[in-house]
């Protein structure tokens, strides 16, 4: 989604400001622009397509040296992603300038009455209505942060908006309303972004933008209003990651890095859960035992890799605790009129804390009564704060727009969340509890066994890297780790790909089969999984109709040897912890697969990091 950058202080600006929108590249884009403001001027440069298109612009055409500007990189939603398009858009007399993340929905009502007042507009974007309302009240004499309480109560839907005026050189005003926004607070400098990546260089000091809140920063510091002028509060935060975090580390893309820092996310999520007589304690909690005792029902709301986060939670959950666990799709909870009541526990699952669809999917609960816990990556962000509860994954920033170590972790915050309601509720004795910790505490090293053998998959990637369609089959938790081997393929090669419950195939998807199409198939432990040798049965029955099949198979398992055409093992684990091996592989081959193809893995077409609009 948009990323946003706004900088006051002594620095040069425009370096700062393509600096810090570097830096948001992963949140996905396609347009880019900047503006700076020189002796009561504003100078602007705006270009379709990559960033390096905008540098390109700004070689050719310098702007003046300036210590006021303001960045945007624009993922296309109302109009084109073209030059005109692309922000920042200034009001009609060119000399405010404004950026815009999010959607204004009753755009088409104010357009229609700038237009009647005379205004004619540059762009087809509704972001270019905010930037032409707050133009025409500082040309009626209000100043900048005036005109954008003014604006802020007219506009609907969700923005954060920064605005430069080119008679008010040293500051910037911004708003926020449903998407993120972040100051950075720096010695005689200050920042505003979508998010603390873009600043991270220069301060690690930061301030949380409440909801419905206004900010206007100076190089000396920053005064937060409500949209009606009154004093706001907010939440000063330190950053505790660096910028070598965000940044490859010697890896070609993000993605590989952050598969590879999975043994290390999944053991920092677990960290420090065992209090000293054994008991899992969850310090985020803030929902009494009681409350959550009096659960009648589970609903995990996600979108995307967290919602097959949450399948396999279900499976989990469901088995440890015997309360129902539905699972939904965030953008469709909501409007199919749910069926929540006091005693709904809802389980919201992000990695960025701040997907709209799910955002909203939690609005709605928390109306209907229902408590809610947030499994989240992002301090701090909107999704976690909305929650009566959090727990945080620690996985590090995630800047790879497929999902990796953001699903490793919440897969292993979901077990926890499991035997903890097991634990309060009384439904495992306390050594059950104690059994399953000890085998979770024992995965990072067995993903790190996944990774330390991965030739075999990059050579396969080789040899498929020219089939137009594939396969993912498996059953029970094996079933969301298909979906999300496909997921993760389909994101960034942009082949054909789909993952079905291994026995569905019989009801259909078994006619996609023919000759030579690669089929992978997660197969349950043997011996202690009911389901292994109907697995193997399935993997059969596309084998005798002609697929190639690629088994990921726990160590020790021969049973598979005379169907597979190609066998991954995995180290051995128990049926509910093997999501946390079977996965590895699957984002490994995808991302190879898709840097053999030429593609740009960490920004795949038309996606964006965190989607802010629903
Ligand atoms: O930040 P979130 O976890 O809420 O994001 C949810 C989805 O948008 C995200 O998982 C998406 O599906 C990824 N591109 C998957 O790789």
């Amino acid at each position: 989604m948009c990323g946003i950058i706004g900088y006051v202080g002594p620095r040069d600006a425009e370096s700062v400001v393509i600096d810090g929108l570097r830096r948001m590249e992963y949140r996905g884009y396609d347009s880019a622009g900047i503006a700076v403001v020189t002796d009561g001027q504003l100078a602007l440069r705006k270009k379709s397509g990559k960033l390096s298109n905008l540098v390109a612009e700004l070689e050719e055409r310098p702007l003046p040296s300036s210590h006021t500007g303001v960045g945007h990189t624009r993922w296309a939603t109302h109009g084109a992603p073209t030059d005109d398009n692309a922000h920042p858009h200034t009001g009609a007399d060119g000399r405010v300038a404004l950026v815009h993340n999010g959607i204004i929905e009753n755009f088409a009502a104010l357009r229609a009455e700038l237009e009647a007042d005379g205004v004619v507009f540059a762009s087809e974007t509704d972001s270019e209505v905010a930037a032409q309302l707050l133009g025409r009240e500082v040309a009626r004499g209000a100043s900048l942060v005036e005109g954008m309480r003014v604006i802020c109560n007219r506009l609907e839907g969700a923005f954060t908006l920064v605005a430069v005026d080119a008679q008010a050189p040293d500051r910037l005003v911004a708003a926020r309303r449903n998407s993120p926004l972040v100051v950075g607070v720096g010695e005689n400098e200050t920042f505003v972004a979508s998010d603390v990546a873009a600043f991270i260089e220069f301060t690690r000091e930061a301030v949380e933008m409440g909801q419905d809140q206004i900010v206007e920063v100076t190089p000396s510091g920053y005064e937060v209003t409500d949209f009606d002028g009154n004093p706001g509060e907010s939440k000063p935060f330190h950053v505790d990651w660096d910028l070598s975090a965000a940044e490859k580390g010697g890896y070609d893309w993000f993605m590989r890095k952050e598969i590879y820092e999975q043994p290390r996310a999944v053991a920092d999520t677990l960290l420090g859960r065992l209090s000293d007589d054994g008991e899992l304690v969850l310090d985020e909690i803030r929902i009494s035992a009681d409350d959550l005792r009096r659960v009648n029902k589970i609903i995990i709301v996600a979108c995307g890799t967290a919602h097959y986060a949450g399948l396999v939670a279900k499976y989990a959950i469901e088995h440890w605790t015997r309360v129902a666990c539905e699972v939904e799709i965030a953008s469709e909870f909501r409007y199919r009129d749910p069926i929540i009541t006091s005693e709904s526990l809802v389980v919201t699952i992000s990695q960025s804390g701040e997907t709209a669809d799910t955002l909203m999917a939690i609005r709605h609960a928390r109306v209907q009564g229902a408590r809610v816990i947030a499994i989240c990556n992002t301090n701090g962000a909107t999704i976690p704060r909305e929650s009566d509860a959090v727990i945080y994954t620690h996985a590090g920033p995630e800047i790879g727009v497929a999902s990796t170590k953001g699903f490793l972790t919440q897969v292993a915050a979901c077990y926890l969340l499991g035997l903890y309601l097991a634990q309060v509720r009384g439904t495992k004795f306390g050594d059950e509890i104690a059994a399953v910790l000890d085998e979770l505490n024992g995965m990072p090293a067995k993903i790190q066994q996944v990774l330390d053998n991965t030739q075999q998959v990059l050579d396969l990637a080789a040899r498929l890297k020219d089939r137009t369609s594939m396969l993912f089959l498996g059953r029970h938790v094996g079933y969301p780790v298909a979906l999300e081997g496909a997921l993760k393929l389909k994101e960034i090669s942009y082949l054909h790909a789909e993952g079905f419950p291994a026995g569905e195939l019989k009801h259909g998807p078994i006619a996609l089969v023919d000759d030579g199409i690669p089929v992978f198939v997660i197969v349950p432990p043997q011996g202690r999984d009911q389901l292994h040798d109907k697995v193997v049965s399935n993997i059969q029955e596309v084998r005798a109709r002609g697929a190639k099949t690629v088994v990921l198979v726990e160590e020790g398992d021969h049973e598979v040897e005379p169907y597979s055409d190609e066998i991954i093992r995995l180290p051995k684990a128990s049926t509910l912890l093997q999501p946390l091996l079977a996965t590895v592989p699957l984002q490994l081959f995808a991302c190879e697969l898709a840097t053999l193809l030429g593609h740009d893995v960490d920004q795949p077409r038309n996606l964006a990091k965190s989607v802010t609009v629903e």
